[in-house]
């Protein structure tokens, strides 16, 4: 058995009344959830909304009850890292990450960073020593793969595009995904939304099948390692 985590962030619903509101990108993930789901029901499925449920911003206590030892904390300092240790307990148990995310001002919603921001935690989700040198952080998590879902009003954000030089999401989500333990990366983008036309309509009917299809071929793959896990128990 697996644990899928998956982690929306637009603030729009995926379903509305007008469907032209709906969030693309929230759509998109649920199409890969859904096919994982399908393919692998006994799977354990962990659901956050942070764009409709936003986790609170760290503040100056909470920093000051990260570093205090946990032996001296309060229980106002165990209760101010209380959904810190939610958060960061279903990321660890997580072997399948898929996050969801708009592109808002060129970079993630705050609300996702507050969620980053809760999760990347000393002596939690990574480890602090001087002793590695200009490197001294280090991820304690590792072995999870993370899909990366994301819309955008405008395009051509990758590598080589026209906007380069602007698309600071899924970089940012490259680099954060160390502290979640991900070793692997997939990234599903759908583009245009501000143009509304055909190469919109294009490219989130290719960010949809493309999640079918990876959620086909992981799920498959996860399939085949628990297979292949219970012979070598046997
Ligand atoms: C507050 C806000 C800021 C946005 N900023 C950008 C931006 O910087 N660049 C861009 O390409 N699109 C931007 N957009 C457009 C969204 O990325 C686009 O509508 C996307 O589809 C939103 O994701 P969703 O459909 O999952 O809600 C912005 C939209 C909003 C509401």
């Amino acid at each position: 058995m697996s644990t899928l985590l998956h982690v929306d962030s637009s603030v729009r619903a995926a379903t509305n009344p007008n469907p032209d509101h709906d969030s693309i990108s929230k759509n998109i993930a649920r199409r890969f959830v859904d096919t994982w789901k399908q393919n692998r029901p006994e799977d354990e499925y962990i659901y956050r909304d942070v764009g409709v449920n936003p986790p609170d911003f760290i503040t100056q206590d909470w920093i000051g009850a990260v570093f205090t030892p946990e032996e001296n904390r309060t229980p106002a300092q165990e209760e101010r890292l209380a959904l810190s240790d939610t958060l960061i307990a279903e990321v660890s148990a997580a072997d399948v990450i898929v996050i969801s995310s708009p592109m808002y001002n060129y970079g993630m919603p705050a609300q996702l960073k507050a969620w980053f921001d809760q999760i990347v935690r000393i002596n939690k989700t990574f480890d602090f020593d001087l002793a590695r040198g200009d490197f001294p952080l280090q991820p304690l998590l590792s072995g999870k793969t993370l899909i990366i879902v994301t819309s955008s009003g405008e395009f051509g954000f990758e590598k080589g595009g026209i906007r380069e030089d602007s698309g600071h999401l899924a970089p940012h989500l490259r680099t954060l995904s160390k502290y979640l333990g991900v070793d692997t990366t997939y990234e599903i983008a759908a583009e245009y939304q501000e143009f509304g036309d055909e190469r919109h309509r294009l490219s989130v009917a290719k960010a949809k099948a493309r999640a079918e299809s990876l959620a086909s071929e992981l799920s498959s793959s996860a399939s085949a390692q628990s297979s292949e896990n219970e012979v070598a128990n046997v």
